[in-house]
């Protein structure tokens, strides 16, 4: 995967942009999305925004004519203002305030997925106080396994994501009889790195029934919504997606109604890496360390879901290779990058490119440990430009008051 980055850049922008430093590649990241395009040819292509909020990817994907999947009043606003078009957003989210479903009623977004019956009642209040109708999505949670990591699994019963199909007949069946409600869509996402094509089969065949059902009772959908998910694997891009397009191919042949995708990471993590830099090694017992200038709180994912990101030296040095704890400075025996990772034995100083570190990464980094945060840097071509500056010590104090 490095060689989609030519090396002379990369070495360029640690030293002109500093590091740790995300580098993301235009041209990887629309080759994802002609791919999910061609798979996809009559879909609403939803990008979901929480992989990557980056201005610079995001009006990219809106200027390619995605839709965005948005599960904030922030991503709503950051979607808008990339230039996603309203009626290409849908909102998710199991806790949107009564603030968020005013909002997205104000923009005229084209879906809420809704995942409580409470909920429901908060949105039908929303549309009253605006006086107008709500297109309504109810969200199913079809409890179906698919066998990812369970902080990453959403469509399992006994999660907080969604209800069940007993429950969404109820609420649409309500929501057929409100005044200010409109049912218009149903929505399923089943969870994230989902390899095989299995659970979206599974899924798609389930939702299929239902709007058939919720059809024969009256209630015809125009969106059938089956989230995102399709994994990409750490050092790879995504599997080709015509086997989830086979997949949910009978949830797209429902008379009528469009199919909706969401994906986040299959689009955004293989265009994007993390550059950090070697600052020291040492022993600790019959481990070695590298200590670089990344840590947990620029990328959270091999911490929080013990994902395996391949590190690769941008440089290798000749010489015997090592297995080594590569991890930052933040002070957490959980902060690390890497673990038991093999590599020919660096040099401080030396660069390292953290791969598939492109979804997931600066969207949910942080500035604990009072670390700001790292520079993100978008690459077309063999031109680069940074579109996100490092944050300053000034940026970590600005909000206090
Ligand atoms: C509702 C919803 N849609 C889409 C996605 C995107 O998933 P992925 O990035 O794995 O494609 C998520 C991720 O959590 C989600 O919660």
């Amino acid at each position: 995967m490095l060689d989609k980055f030519p090396l002379k850049t990369l070495e360029e922008i640690a030293a002109k942009a500093g590091t740790p430093v995300y580098v993301y590649s235009a041209d990887v990241l629309l080759r994802q999305v002609r791919a999910y395009r061609k798979a996809f040819p009559e879909a609403l292509i939803c990008y979901a925004m929480k992989a990557n909020s980056s201005g610079a990817l995001c009006r990219l994907l809106a200027r390619e004519g995605l839709g965005a999947d948005v599960v904030s009043g922030g991503e709503l606003f950051r979607a808008l203002r990339a230039g996603f078009r309203a009626d290409r957003i849908v909102f998710s989210g199991v806790g949107k305030t009564a603030a968020e479903l005013d909002l997205a009623l104000s923009r005229k977004v084209l879906l809420i997925n809704v995942e409580s019956a409470q909920e429901l009642d908060a949105l039908e209040a929303a549309a009253r106080r605006r006086g107008v109708m709500a297109r309504v999505s109810v969200r199913i949670n079809p409890d179906i396994d698919p066998k990812t990591h369970k902080f990453i699994s959403t469509g399992r019963s006994g999660t907080k994501f969604g209800v069940s199909f007993a429950e969404a007949e109820i609420m649409f069946r309500r929501a057929a009889a409100s005044e200010w409600l409109f049912p218009s869509g149903a929505h399923m996402h089943l969870g994230s790195q989902i390899h095989s094509a299995a659970p979206y089969r599974q899924a798609a065949a389930a939702m299929s029934a239902f709007v058939k059902r919720l059809a024969a009772a009256g209630i015809k959908l125009s969106y059938v919504d089956m989230g995102g998910g399709w994994g990409a694997r750490e050092g790879a891009e995504m599997a080709p997606p015509a086997a989830l397009a086979r997949a949910l191919a009978p949830a797209a042949a429902l008379d009528g109604a469009t199919l909706v995708i969401e994906p986040g990471r299959s689009i955004a993590a293989p265009a994007g890496l993390l550059l950090a830099r070697v600052l020291y090694t040492k022993k600790s017992g019959r481990k070695d360390f590298l200590v670089v200038d990344a840590a947990m709180n620029d990328l959270m994912r091999p911490a929080f879901y013990g994902s395996r990101h391949p590190i690769v030296p941008l440089r290798p040095r000749r010489g015997s290779a090592g297995r080594f704890e590569v991890v930052g400075p933040v002070c957490e025996s959980g902060d690390f990058i890497g673990t038991d990772v093999r590599l020919p034995r660096p040099e401080p100083g030396d660069l390292l490119a953290v791969l598939s570190a492109g979804a997931y990464g600066m969207s949910m980094s942080s500035n604990y440990n009072s670390r700001p945060r790292a520079a993100e840097v978008l690459v077309a071509g063999r031109s680069w430009k940074v579109v996100r500056r490092r944050e300053t010590d000034l940026d970590l104090v600005r909000q206090e008051c």
